[in-house]
């Protein structure tokens, strides 16, 4: 299976913070927002990563990331040319794709959850053997901010509506989702939404017209955070910073990933580490680099 981040937009819901920086570059707490997306793609275990950025954020982009060889992954880079919908990242990404199952997070989505990392592990098993695609539904307050999913007694999937102005549940459809080979050329059927935009919500349905849409309820046990607005990311921030000093355990620590996944060694991990210097992303990665190797 590969993987897309999409990390287009204007971002103007955060101006004027996001004026000269992508949104997905500001901080959440102590790393870069689109560390956390990339984070849930390498606990799916996908290390081939399509990121589509727009044309004038990509150097930056690259400059922080580079070709992701450092953490054991390929990292590749597409443009966004215009905000025209999220299903146009499967057109973007169809060489990347060339015909194999597909993962899609958007770049300022946030998870973070003990059963994240099994959660990801049945979708990809699922897209594998029953091919369709697998959706997750979160519960929220304001389901109107989001598509939103319908589920029977039974919790199976059997509407989905993006943004609708009364809501007929509170499981909102999040930023990630996981397809089978033909998303590629389903997203070529879809046409731009009332809004001018190839709507993901479109492409869902399409799958779920036939029969081969899953909706996982992530549940109240995984964390899904937006951060689509200044006090959204504020709190996702703050989020971040009460959980990792509670644990000690970082939350989106791609090193750490890397090594536990055995896509790198400590000794090239180490190497990251100092890279960071006195940075309290540096000092908790030294920390984590020796306690796994003294675990063996
Ligand atoms: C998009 C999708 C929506 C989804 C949301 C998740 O909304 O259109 O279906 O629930 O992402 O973050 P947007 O953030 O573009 O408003």
């Amino acid at each position: 299976m590969k993987g897309i981040v999409l990390a287009g937009g204007a971002g103007t819901r955060l101006h004027p913070v996001t004026r000269a920086v992508s949104k997905q570059l500001l901080p959440v707490y102590d790393k870069p927002m689109i560390y956390y997306p990339i984070s849930v793609l390498m606990l799916a275990g996908i290390r081939d990563i399509l990121l589509i950025t727009t044309p004038h954020d990509q150097d930056q982009f690259t400059r922080l990331l580079g070709d992701g060889s450092q953490w054991g992954l390929n990292l590749t880079y597409a443009v966004q040319a215009s905000p025209d919908g999220l299903a146009q990242a499967f057109l973007i990404g169809a060489d990347h794709l060339s015909g194999d199952p597909a993962a899609l997070v958007l770049g300022d989505n946030i998870f973070f959850g003990a059963g994240l990392a099994g959660q990801l592990a049945d979708a990809v098993a699922d897209v594998r053997r029953d091919a369709g695609c697998s959706l997750f539904g979160y519960p929220v307050s304001d389901p109107e901010r989001y598509g939103v999913a319908v589920v029977d007694a039974d919790g199976r999937l059997v509407d989905i509506e993006e943004k609708p102005e009364q809501p007929r549940s509170s499981l909102a459809v999040t930023g990630l989702y996981f397809y089978d080979g033909q998303v590629v050329d389903r997203a070529r059927t879809l046409t731009p939404s009332a809004r001018g935009e190839l709507e993901i919500t479109d492409l869902n349905r399409l799958y779920l017209d036939a029969g081969e849409a899953r909706l996982v309820d992530l549940g109240r046990g995984t964390a899904w955070l937006d951060t689509g607005t200044q006090d959204s990311l504020m709190e996702a921030g703050q989020f971040v910073q009460v959980l990792q000093h509670r644990q000690g355990v970082a939350i989106a620590c791609l090193e750490e990933i890397a090594l536990h996944n055995e896509w790198i060694s400590p000794e090239q991990s180490l190497a990251l580490a100092d890279e960071m210097g006195s940075s309290s992303y540096g000092v908790y990665l030294r920390r984590a680099i020796n306690a796994f190797v003294e675990q063996g």
